[in-house]
């Protein structure tokens, strides 16, 4: 398995830009197979786990193709299969965003239930309560979700879950209800901007979409979707990454292609640390002085501060004098960076849903273990921060969301070498608590 060995304490200066987004990438990629025409998308990153998800579309039966300009072209014209298989689903969660997209296309989906997840417990009933308002047929055999229809209806549905909404719920409702007959009304949706890209990407592919971004989506069903070209938004989370990444060293970065009108929240958390940022429409400037302050934060649904930017913010709090906070009321239990943060001299606690922070006047290097992909984020910025050499074992998690992430931020004067530590890499182990299929069919 990949490491990182970071030797700390470099300033980061210059300029980096910023990928397409993961999270807009994958629905759109698994939305594919519900068109039948040939689907051409421009800055899709190239992650692991976009290779996943080319991997499950070529499983089922699509041609993908990553063209030589970068772009990746799907043609899933011919697929006739709609079965996702357990040994691809486990590998990520969002592999689950095929359920919508088969269903609305083949009246029939079998894929399995995603794996355990490192950051909480992670049900899908909402994707499931959506889909059966439609008029799907849902049932559980042997791991996987079986969801039948005749055809999918037009429905008034809530998407609202205990902590919100839902995005890739959200998604696969969207695009089920986009190719059902008669009108549906999606209330609760979830408004991230990742959402607000794959209903323009539909809509461009022939959908009747409108709403996308508010709680409110509606959508008139049409009969078929056609061919489509679509440039994927860019990455808000690797954007906000590198801005902390910049902070915590107290650097001068210039941020090219930022999505900045998606970052309010993450930008005026920086503010209220006491990070000034110049922020046009594409570009970011942050100008890190060692003057940064403690905060209360709280990670919320869009547009509130994202959960993924949760683990990068607490790096950097653990670093500022005086006490902070983190709360995340998207995932409650997504705290497993805290205990290796804590490894690395910081003072973190966690009570319920929330952390609270002491800084420290310097973290010091250790051994820690990525345990996800924001996790790994997380401890590389602490790293860069840290004195001495921090060995992060199992990048991998990182290599899943950031695509040539130490590149970057050596760019940027970080020092950060990529070594193999010799051991194998291990699948994730499937999800063996209980699983909530509870499904209720609304009017
Ligand atoms: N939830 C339910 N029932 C459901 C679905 C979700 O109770 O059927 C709960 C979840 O347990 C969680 C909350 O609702 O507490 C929000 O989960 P959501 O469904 O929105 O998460 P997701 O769609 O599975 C996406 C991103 C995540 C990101 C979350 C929240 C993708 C591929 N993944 O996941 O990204 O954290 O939204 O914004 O879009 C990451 O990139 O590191 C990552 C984990």
């Amino acid at each position: 398995m990949d490491m990182f060995c970071v030797e700390g304490g470099h300033v980061l200066h210059g300029t980096v830009r910023i990928n397409g987004s993961k999270n807009a990438s994958l629905p759109i990629l698994a939305a594919a197979l519900a068109i039948e025409g040939e689907v051409t998308l421009e800055q899709v990153p190239q992650l692991q786990d976009v290779a996943t998800m080319r991997q499950l579309l070529q499983s089922i039966g699509a041609v993908v193709e990553l063209l030589d300009d970068g772009n990746i072209r799907v043609d899933a014209r011919h697929v006739r299969s709609s079965v996702a298989p357990y040994e691809l689903v486990r590998q990520m969660r969002a592999s689950v965003c095929v359920l919508g997209p088969l269903l609305a296309r083949f009246g029939t989906a079998r894929v399995s239930l995603p794996g355990g997840c490192n950051i909480g417990h992670r049900p899908i009933d909402l994707h499931l309560r959506g889909l059966a308002a439609l008029g799907a047929d849902i049932r559980l055999e042997a791991g996987y979700i079986v969801a039948e229809c005749s055809r999918l209806r037009g429905a008034d549905l809530d998407l609202c879950g205990p902590h919100g909404p839902t995005v890739t719920g959200t998604c696969n409702v969207i695009i089920a209800a986009s190719l059902a007959q008669g009108r549906s009304i999606i209330r609760s949706a979830a408004k991230e901007p990742e959402v607000q890209d794959f209903a323009r990407f539909l809509n461009a592919a022939g959908a009747r979409i409108s709403g996308a971004g508010t709680s409110i989506v509606e959508i008139e069903g049409v009969d078929q979707l056609h061919d489509v070209r679509h440039t994927v938004i860019p990455d808000r989370i690797e954007a906000a990454t590198l801005a902390i990444a910049a902070a915590i060293t107290y650097g001068d970065v210039i941020i090219r292609n930022a999505p900045t009108t998606h970052m309010t929240c993450v930008l005026n958390a920086l503010n209220l640390i006491g990070i000034p940022i110049d922020a046009t429409h594409d570009t970011l400037h942050i100008r890190a002085s060692s003057m940064q302050r403690p905060a209360r934060l709280t990670a919320e649904p869009y547009p509130g501060l994202p959960t993924d930017c949760q683990a990068q913010f607490m790096a950097l709090l653990s670093t500022i004098a005086g006490e902070s906070q983190i709360t995340d009321t998207v995932f409650p239990e997504r705290f497993m960076h805290a205990a290796e943060l804590v490894r690395m001299g910081a003072d973190i606690r966690i009570q319920s849903n929330s952390a609270v922070i002491h800084g420290v006047a310097r973290l010091s290097a250790a051994s820690v273990m990525a345990s996800d992909l924001r996790a790994s984020a997380a401890l590389v910025l602490a790293a860069l921060a840290a004195e001495g050499h921090t060995e992060i074992r199992r990048v991998y998690h990182l290599d899943r969301g950031y695509h040539a992430f130490e590149q970057k931020l050596n760019q940027l004067g970080a020092k950060i070498q990529r070594t193999n530590d010799g051991s194998q890499n291990i699948v994730p182990r499937p999800h063996s608590g209980p699983i909530s299929l509870s499904i209720s069919r609304q009017a």
